[in-house]
């Protein structure tokens, strides 16, 4: 009797290990903490070896490309419809060609912008997309300081060799209904990747990255009218809150102190940054990517027929800095960057 309890047990043990290695989200030790925070505050990052690896090579830099010089023939005088890169010499131009065929075409070449029987023809969509992504590149280098700093971005921040980038949003209607009462329930309900697998809205971006709705959580009066968050605004806080936490690939304590969200004087300087990072994304969204719609060819539209968009993966892709902080921008200052010292 005893013996087939033991056995029994012994079986429920392995079976019961065997599950956990198999769970996802079971990463294997050591962990690498790292406290960002003051002690106690439970304000720590913690990264398995393993993911850190990963983290690291899917952050690797492409090949660098030789510098030019900004002196000699103006790119105005050698070619015929320059509209954005005015200002530079040819041998920069034509830099900025090979660059952008690295980051954003590598397979496809030159010849995923261009009809290559004549540079200068503007007939391909995906040439005028590109021309307005130099115009946004430039602007986010230029503006936005307060959130890119000096490290900037360049195309292959978010294209990484890839014409479209990974992470990509479009609106979200959430899945169909049934009729009735519950003909259209707001996305709510529905674990997705856009809202970290819970039962939370499925389009926190429209609101919020698009839009410009409150982020606010917690009602100082017993009726929304009086404290500004109705449920369905928090529940949309919440959901963009975990995308952000997702994109960068931190816990939520890496921007506030969890004894108090709303606080900002106990808040990581890093909550700063991203509210800067949420103003950015609106102006890129509204006047920059959603314009682009007449210009896309229907295939690269969303189900309800707008153009794709960026969120806060677009260019952290689950790191806290893109890239890991690494700048590409400063040894292109044909994008709007900082010339290299
Ligand atoms: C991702 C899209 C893209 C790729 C890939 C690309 N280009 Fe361009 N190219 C553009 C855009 C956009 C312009 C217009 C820039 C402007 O208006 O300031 C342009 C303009 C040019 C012009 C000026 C033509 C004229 O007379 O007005 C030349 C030359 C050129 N590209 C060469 C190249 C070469 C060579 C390659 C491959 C190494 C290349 N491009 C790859 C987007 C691209
Ligand atoms: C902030 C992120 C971001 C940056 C920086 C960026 N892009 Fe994009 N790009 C996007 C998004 C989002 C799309 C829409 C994807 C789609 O077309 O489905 C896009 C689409 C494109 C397309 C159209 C691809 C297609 O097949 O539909 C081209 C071409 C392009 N970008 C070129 C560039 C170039 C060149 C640069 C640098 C000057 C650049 N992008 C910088 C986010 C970015
Ligand atoms: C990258 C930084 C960052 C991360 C990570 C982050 N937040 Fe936030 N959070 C912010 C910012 C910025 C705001 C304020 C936005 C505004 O006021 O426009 C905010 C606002 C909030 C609010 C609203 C507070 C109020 O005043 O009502 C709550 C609640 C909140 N966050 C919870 C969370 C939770 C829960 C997580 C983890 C799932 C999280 N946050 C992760 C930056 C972050
Ligand atoms: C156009 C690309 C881009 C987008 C979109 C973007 N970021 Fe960033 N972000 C950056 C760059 C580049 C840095 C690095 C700046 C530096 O080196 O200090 C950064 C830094 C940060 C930091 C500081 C990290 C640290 O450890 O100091 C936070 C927090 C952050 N971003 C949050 C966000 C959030 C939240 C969003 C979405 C609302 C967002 N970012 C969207 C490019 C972007």
């Amino acid at each position: 009797m005893k013996t087939t309890f033991s056995l029994l047990g012994g079986i429920a043990a392995t079976l019961l290990t065997i599950a956990m290695l198999l769970t996802a989200g079971w990463v294997r030790p050591p962990i690498h903490g790292e406290q960002t925070g003051f002690r106690g505050t439970g304000q720590q990052q913690l990264i398995s070896a393993q993911n850190l690896r990963i983290l690291q090579a899917a952050n690797a830099l492409p090949e660098p490309i030789d510098k030019a010089s900004s002196s000699g023939e103006r790119a105005t005088e050698a070619y015929k419809n320059v509209q954005v890169l005015t200002d530079l010499s040819t041998e920069e131009f034509n830099r900025v060609m090979i660059a952008i065929t690295q980051w954003v075409s590598p397979d496809q070449g030159c010849a995923y912008c261009h009809n290559t029987e004549n540079l200068a023809d503007d007939g391909l969509y995906t040439k005028i997309v590109a021309r307005r992504m130099l115009q946004m590149n430039r602007h986010i280098n230029a503006a936005y300081t307060s959130h890119v700093a000096d490290t900037g971005v360049t195309c292959y921040t978010c294209h990484r060799g890839q014409p479209v980038p990974s992470n990509i949003w479009f609106e979200n209607p959430g899945a169909p209904h049934a009729g009735g009462m519950s003909a259209h329930n707001y996305g709510f309900g529905h674990p997705s990747k856009s809202n970290g697998a819970t039962g939370l809205p499925v389009d926190p971006f429209k609101p919020h990255l698009l839009g410009d709705e409150t982020i606010r959580v917690e009602g100082k009066q017993a009726l929304p009218a009086l404290s500004g968050a109705s449920i369905q605004q928090t529940e949309q806080s919440f959901s963009l809150m975990i995308h952000m936490s997702e994109a960068l690939g931190v816990n939520c304590a890496y921007c506030h102190n969890t004894r108090n969200f709303g606080g900002w004087e106990e808040s990581k300087p890093q909550r700063v940054v991203a509210w800067h990072g949420l103003a950015m994304l609106r102006e890129l969204n509204a006047n920059y990517l959603d314009p682009l719609k007449p210009v896309y060819p229907s295939n690269r539209l969303g189900p309800l027929g707008d153009s794709p968009k960026a969120n806060c993966a677009t260019c952290h892709q689950g790191a806290p800095k893109p890239l890991l902080g690494q700048s590409m921008a400063k040894d292109f200052p044909e994008l709007g960057g900082k010339p290299a010292p």
